[in-house]
């Protein structure tokens, strides 16, 4: 994967992934570099621990180098100090030497144990007695002790001189090169010399004059004994699985000639030799080498200081080594401590983020939740997260918001209701203008027609009835005119009394108006019907308030409006039934309210515009001209008509007029059914 693509990956994770995730990393790189260089220190500490110890040791070998050395030194001192010896030499014989020097020598594991005279020729050899007089003096022991001075010291002893010691010395020393990988290449394929600590010591008389001179040596080739030693002394044996951690070895030049180091078959690895780089340093630049070296078999820690002969040359190499083993185990163990620790550490610190995580990210998930809700509408819903930190603020802060957006949205609706509210009223008031503007110009025009109509026929009409009347006083009752003349001055008063309906109607008397109460006005009008009502089971309640004000009105044209109302009620109610006069302040209180409602038919809803049209009726002989003309009348005070009427349940016709006379006003009808 790209980039880009990881990271838009990980941009896309959720949150708490996120965390998780970097933490992880940051942990991770600390615990990688933490871990590296851990091991780094750990490792440069035991390691040079380890060989501090190993240069220790090596010093402690030295020790046990010289004092073997040493003790072949006071040997031979004291040896020279012996009476038969110095007798031996002041006379010449030397009967028993040999073999009183053979029991010191096996005694002290000498290899060889010789006696040369003051000119150094060789006069006991305790080793071999039968092998004398050779002349010994060219040797650098012999001819510094020759000059006085006792000398001790390491050497390489030539085969010559070991075959002369004892043909098996010479057998002892012998090696061939066991071929080793890593050393140098040498053109020789064996060793026939051998390497050897030895001191010489003069032997002097009681005036200290030189009588000859005794020497010693013990030779290291395949002699175990000092190695085994500085095992012993140094290492104390100490084993790590089967095998010693300790480790000794003598080099004669880069040869193993005495060790205890072991081959893989479990042998002392003699005739081996040094690796290059150990020699290179030790016997080339004669410097000690300390440091990790693979001897044999396995990897040491390893010492090595060159060996010196009395001259200063280096003539092989002492060398301790310890198995690094022990060391790898126990880095390896401390490693595994640590990484165990520091995975636990890491497990216990997941746990923790993954708690920590869980809880920056949860309000979060809770506030994301509370925004889904509120982008659905649910603006009531609040967070109910406390604490005063940055998500504690953030979620007080949108709580806010939530509650700004809720009355906002509150008062956005109240505002788009009271709008629709303005509108329906503006609608209403407008189309009632309208309304009431078509009313007035219809009746403004029916009643001039009306009134030229009426005023025409009044007079034929007038004429027609008079002499309809005359006719009928001249006709006898048996006359068959009599019928016929009855049925034209009836048909000729109805006319009358339709032109006479249309005058009304038409007619814009001025009002006579009077403080009148209209109470008292109402209890007329019902007295006036009462009894008609009563034949036809009709029954009229009044529940007037009494303390009505009395107010300016033309009462005899308010007593038509009433009559008419009633009339009309009545003959909605041909099976009986009741009407209830009410009279009221208006709830506002500037007008007052006369109702009339009763149990009748009712008037279907298309009527209803209808009803104060001149001449609308559903009456057989009915002119309909009754709520025309007292619309008018209502009208002319500034008052209203209003209907409310529901078929089969009867309807509900409310008069309000106007406390104060204000004339003629806008009429006003609001209709319902
Ligand atoms: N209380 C009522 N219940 C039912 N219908 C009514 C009521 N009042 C009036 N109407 C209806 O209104 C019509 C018109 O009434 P209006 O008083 O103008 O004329 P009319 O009563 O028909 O005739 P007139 O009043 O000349 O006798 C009536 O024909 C009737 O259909
Ligand atoms: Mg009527």
């Amino acid at each position: 994967m790209s980039n880009r693509g990881i990271v838009r990956r990980f941009h896309d994770m959720p949150l708490r992934f996120k965390l998780i995730l970097s933490f992880l990393v940051v942990i991770a790189i600390g615990g990688i570099v933490s871990l590296f260089i851990g091991t780094r220190l750990e490792h440069a500490t035991i390691i040079s621990q380890a060989e501090a110890k190993v240069r220790h040791d090596l010093a402690s070998a030295w020790m046990v180098y010289h004092e073997k050395s040493n003790s072949i030194r006071d040997i031979i001192w004291l040896s020279a100090h012996r009476k038969f010896l110095r007798a031996a030499l002041q006379s010449g014989r030397y009967e028993g030497v040999a073999a009183e020097l053979e029991v010191t020598r096996r005694q002290f594991g000498l290899d060889i144990l010789t006696v040369a005279d003051g000119r150094g020729r060789v006069v006991v050899r305790a080793r071999r007695p039968d092998v004398t007089g050779d002349d010994e003096s060219g040797d650098p022991f012999v001819s510094r002790a020759l000059e006085g001075r006792p000398t001790s010291g390491t050497v390489i002893v030539s085969r010559a001189e070991l075959l002369k010691e004892g043909p098996d010395l010479a057998e002892q020393a012998y090696f061939k090169f066991i071929p080793t990988p890593k050393a140098v290449e040498r053109s020789e394929d064996h060793e026939e010399n051998g390497m050897m600590l030895k001191s010489a010591s003069p032997v002097e008389d009681e005036n200290g004059a030189l009588l000859g001179v005794i020497y010693a040596g013990l030779l290291f080739n395949r002699n175990y004994e000092l190695v085994d030693q500085v095992k012993d002394i140094v290492f104390k044996g100490e084993k790590y699985k089967g095998h010693d951690i300790g480790t000794a070895t003598l080099f004669q030049h880069d040869l193993r000639i005495s060790t205890n180091v072991l081959d893989d078959k479990g042998n002392r690895a003699v005739g081996t030799r040094v690796s290059r780089e150990v020699n290179e340093a030790v016997l080339g630049r004669g410097a000690s080498y300390v440091g990790r070296a693979f001897v044999v078999t396995a990897w040491y820690i390893t010492a090595y200081e060159p060996i010196r002969d009395i001259e200063g040359r280096i003539i092989g190499m002492l060398y301790v080594g310890m198995l690094e083993k022990p060391y790898i185990d126990l880095r390896n163990r401390v490693m595994a401590t640590f990484a165990g620790l520091a995975g636990l550490c890491t497990l216990f610190l997941l746990g923790l983020l993954a708690f920590v995580a869980r809880q920056i990210t949860r309000p979060l998930a809770v506030m994301v939740e509370a925004a889904d809700r509120i982008a659905r509408g649910d603006l009531s819903h609040r967070i109910g997260i406390g604490g005063r930190d940055e998500i504690g603020q953030l979620a007080q802060a949108f709580n806010r918001m939530t509650e700004d957006l809720h009355s906002a949205r509150d008062d956005l609706t109240q505002w788009g209701r009271t709008l629709e509210r303005r509108v329906e009223e503006r609608t209403h008031q407008l189309r009632e203008a309208q309304d009431q503007l078509i009313q007035s110009e219809k009746l403004a025009s029916l009643g001039k027609m009306a009134a030229g109509v009426a005023h025409e026929i009044n007079n034929p009409l007038t004429s027609i009835m008079l002499n309809t009347h005359l006719l009928l006083e001249e006709t006898g009752d048996g006359s068959e005119a009599r019928e016929p003349l009855t049925l034209v001055a009836e048909e000729a008063a109805r006319c009358a009394q339709i032109v006479s309906g249309l005058l009304n109607f038409a007619r814009q008397t001025p009002a006579t108006t009077v403080r009148a109460d209209v109470n008292e006005i109402i209890e007329r009008t019902v007295q006036l019907h009462e009894k008609q009502a009563s034949v036809r089971n009709i029954r009229i309640e009044r529940d007037l308030d009494r303390s009505l004000p009395a107010i300016n009105l033309d009462k005899n044209k308010i007593q038509q409006v009433f009559s008419n109302l009633t009339i009309n009620a009545c003959e909605a109610m041909p099976d009986g039934g009741s009407l209830r006069i009410t009279s009221r302040l208006s709830r506002d209180g500037t007008g007052i309210e006369i109702v009339f409602t009763d149990t009748g038919v009712g008037i279907p809803r298309d009527n209803i515009p209808k009803l104060f049209d001149p001449f609308f009726t559903t009456k057989s002989l009915g002119t309909g001209l009754g709520l025309a003309v007292s619309y008018g009348i209502v009208r002319q005070r500034g008052g209203t008509i209003e209907v409310r009427s529901e078929v089969g349940r009867g309807s509900t016709f409310t008069v309000r007029i106007p406390l104060e006379e204000t004339g003629e006003e806008p009429e006003r009808e609001e209709v319902s059914s």
